[in-house]
C-alpha cells in the first residue's frame, strides 16, 4: 500500500479558539482539515483561512456530546477528504460555581460535552483508524484542571482529570492497533472560555472584572498569557510523527503554572 502524501486532521470545537488555532496550525504542517463545531459561524471563516493556506477543509456542524453526530463527522470527513489520520477532540466547556451549587442539569451538560464528547471522538476515530488497518493518533483537549483541583471549577476539573484517565485507558486499549492517545493541559490561554470564566467569578466572588484572569496569569512562571498559538504548537508536536513513541500523555503545556 502506498503511503499517503496528505495527512487529514478533524478538530472539533474548530470554530474559534484553541481550536481554531489548531486548525490554522495544522494546515501550516500541511494536513487538510475537517472542521467541526456545534456553532457553524466560525467554522466558514476558519474553513477559508485553511484554503488559503493551500489546503482542503471541511466543515459541518457537530454537538460533540451526541454520539451519533460525531460518528457522522468522522464518516463525513473520511468521504470528503480520503480518510483520517489524526483525531483532535478539543471541544469543551467551562462552568463557574461552587460544588455546593452544582445542580444535576448542569453537571450532566458539562459531563456530556467534557467526558463523552471526548470518549465518542475516540470509539469514531478508533473504529475509522482500525478500518484503514493502521495507526491514528488521537489527541484530547485536557488542562492545568486535568492535575490539579480548583475552587469555582470543581465539577469543570473533575471533567478533565476523566479526560486524563479516558487518555491513558485508551492508549493502553488502543496500542495494539498503533493507535496512540495523548491529551494536551493547557494553562490560562486568552479566548472567550476565559473571557466568560472570569465574568462569572467576578460574579460569584465580587472580584472585579479582570481580576481574576490577572491573579491566574500572575502566578504563570514565564510572565505572559498563553496565547492559542501556544497550544496549537505543542498539538502541532503530537500531530507528527516525532511524537510516534508517545502515548496514554497528558502533558502540561501552560507556561510554569502547575507542576507534574
Ligand atoms: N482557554 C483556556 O484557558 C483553556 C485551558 C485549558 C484547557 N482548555 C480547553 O481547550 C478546549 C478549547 O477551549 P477554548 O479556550 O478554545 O474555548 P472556546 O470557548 O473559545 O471555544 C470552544 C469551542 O468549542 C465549541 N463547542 C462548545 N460546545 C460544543 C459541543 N457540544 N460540540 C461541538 N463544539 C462545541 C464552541 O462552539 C467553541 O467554538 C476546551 O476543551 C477547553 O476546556 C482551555
Amino acid at each position: 500500500m502506498s503511503t499517503p502524501t496528505t495527512r487529514i486532521a478533524l478538530v472539533t470545537g474548530a470554530g474559534q479558539g484553541i481550536g481554531r488555532a489548531i486548525a490554522l496550525r495544522l494546515a501550516r504542517d500541511g494536513f487538510d482539515l475537517a472542521l467541526a463545531d456545534i456553532k457553524p459561524e466560525g467554522l466558514e471563516q476558519v474553513a477559508a483561512e485553511v484554503q488559503a493556506l493551500g489546503r482542503k477543509s471541511q466543515v459541518q456542524r457537530c454537538d460533540v456530546s451526541d454520539r451519533s453526530q460525531v460518528f457522522d463527522a468522522v464518516a463525513q470527513a473520511r468521504e470528503h477528504l480520503g480518510r483520517l489520520d489524526v483525531m483532535i477532540n478539543n471541544a469543551g466547556i467551562a462552568q463557574v460555581a461552587p460544588l455546593l451549587d452544582a445542580r444535576p442539569e448542569d453537571v450532566q451538560r458539562i459531563l456530556g460535552i467534557n467526558l463523552q464528547g471526548v470518549l465518542w471522538g475516540i470509539q469514531a476515530a478508533a473504529e475509522a483508524f482500525k478500518a484503514q488497518q493502521g495507526g491514528g493518533k488521537i489527541i484530547n483537549a485536557c488542562s492545568i484542571a486535568g492535575h490539579e483541583g480548583y475552587p469555582l471549577l470543581g465539577i469543570y476539573c473533575a471533567t478533565k482529570f476523566a479526560v486524563r484517565a479516558l487518555t491513558q485507558a485508551a492508549a493502553k486499549e488502543l496500542a495494539h492497533a498503533g493507535i496512540t492517545v495523548n491529551s494536551y493541559c493547557p494553562g490560562v490561554v486568552g479566548t472567550d472560555m476565559w473571557v466568560e470564566i472570569d465574568r462569572r467569578m467576578a460574579e460569584v466572588t465580587g472580584a472585579r472584572l479582570g481580576e481574576s484572569y490577572d491573579r491566574f496569569v500572575g502566578n504563570i512562571a514565564l510572565g505572559r498569557a498563553e496565547t492559542p498559538d501556544d497550544v496549537a504548537a505543542f498539538v502541532s508536536y503530537l500531530s507528527s510523527p516525532d511524537a510516534n513513541y508517545m502515548t496514554g500523555q497528558s502533558v502540561m503545556i501552560d507556561g510554569g503554572l502547575v507542576y507534574r
